[in-house]
């Protein structure tokens, strides 16, 4: 039988990481966890209780009986935040323009950090983030780092968008998308960065299947040994 590898996906804002590692998630018959959606929730659930979103202290009490559960399912899996389905919350503009200040509270980080590593202890795991093959799981088999150029994930993020009904101008995206990647590797602790043993991937040119198609090479080749 086939060793069940952890395999972390790491990169930017909108590089496609959550939309690959799903799929290679199916493919292998592993859990896929995506860990922004678990800053998103933190993030959200902060905001309905009115905590200021760099008050640590006071996320670190949030967080404390703060529940984040996972149901999968398509085209989204679910994301249930104490008790409640937020799975259309987390993405509003509002959490995305603010989960970068909450993402880099001491606690946060911690606590997030933990509970990533408990579901990711029993292998056959793709976990997609920001840290993952640097802090969460650094000794994961398999480690990818997405990149594509700013322009790229901005109009990525608009056809997306579009197909939601939403019309958010392609330069305000860009905008956005420059500044949380800004603010995600500007960070103190855990900032965004390639691991050194992290095989990075420049998917500007490359559509989705033809990114599932490389990262399925590496990690077939890892099996392989
Ligand atoms: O999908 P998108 O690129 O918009 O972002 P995401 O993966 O949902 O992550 C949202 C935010 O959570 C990021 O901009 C980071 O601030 C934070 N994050 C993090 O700090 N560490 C992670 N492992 C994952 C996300
Ligand atoms: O998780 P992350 O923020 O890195 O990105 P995503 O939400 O998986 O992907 C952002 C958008 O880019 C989605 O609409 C994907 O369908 C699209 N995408 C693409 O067009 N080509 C790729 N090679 C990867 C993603």
């Amino acid at each position: 039988m086939k060793k069940k590898l952890q395999i972390a996906i790491d990169g930017p804002a909108s590089a496609g990481k959550s939309t690959v590692a799903k799929l290679v998630a199916t493919k292998l018959g592993y859990i896929y966890c995506d860990t922004g959606a678990m800053y998103r929730a933190v993030t959200y659930a902060a905001i309905q209780a009115k905590v200021a979103l760099d008050d640590d202290q006071k996320l670190a009490e949030l967080l404390t009986d703060l529940t984040i559960e996972f149901i999968p399912g398509q085209p989204e899996q679910k994301v249930i935040v104490n008790g409640q389905d937020a799975t259309k919350q987390i993405r509003m503009p509002e959490v995305t323009n603010n989960v970068s200040v909450v993402a880099a509270q001491k606690s946060v980080r911690a606590d997030l950090t933990k509970r990533q590593q408990e579901i990711a202890a029993a292998g056959g795991i793709v976990m997609d983030g920001r840290d993952i093959g640097t802090t969460v799981l650094p000794t994961a088999e398999v480690k990818i780092f997405l990149i594509a150029s700013v322009e790229q994930r901005a109009l990525r993020r608009y056809k997306e968008n579009i197909a939601k009904g939403i019309n958010t101008p392609l330069a305000q995206l860009e905008e956005e998308i420059a500044q949380r990647d800004y603010k995600d590797s500007h960070r103190e602790i855990s900032p965004l960065t390639k691991a050194s043993d992290a095989v990075e991937l420049d998917t500007t040119p490359l559509s989705i299947d033809e990114v599932v198609a490389a990262i399925m090479a590496i990690i077939e080749k890892k099996q392989a040994n």
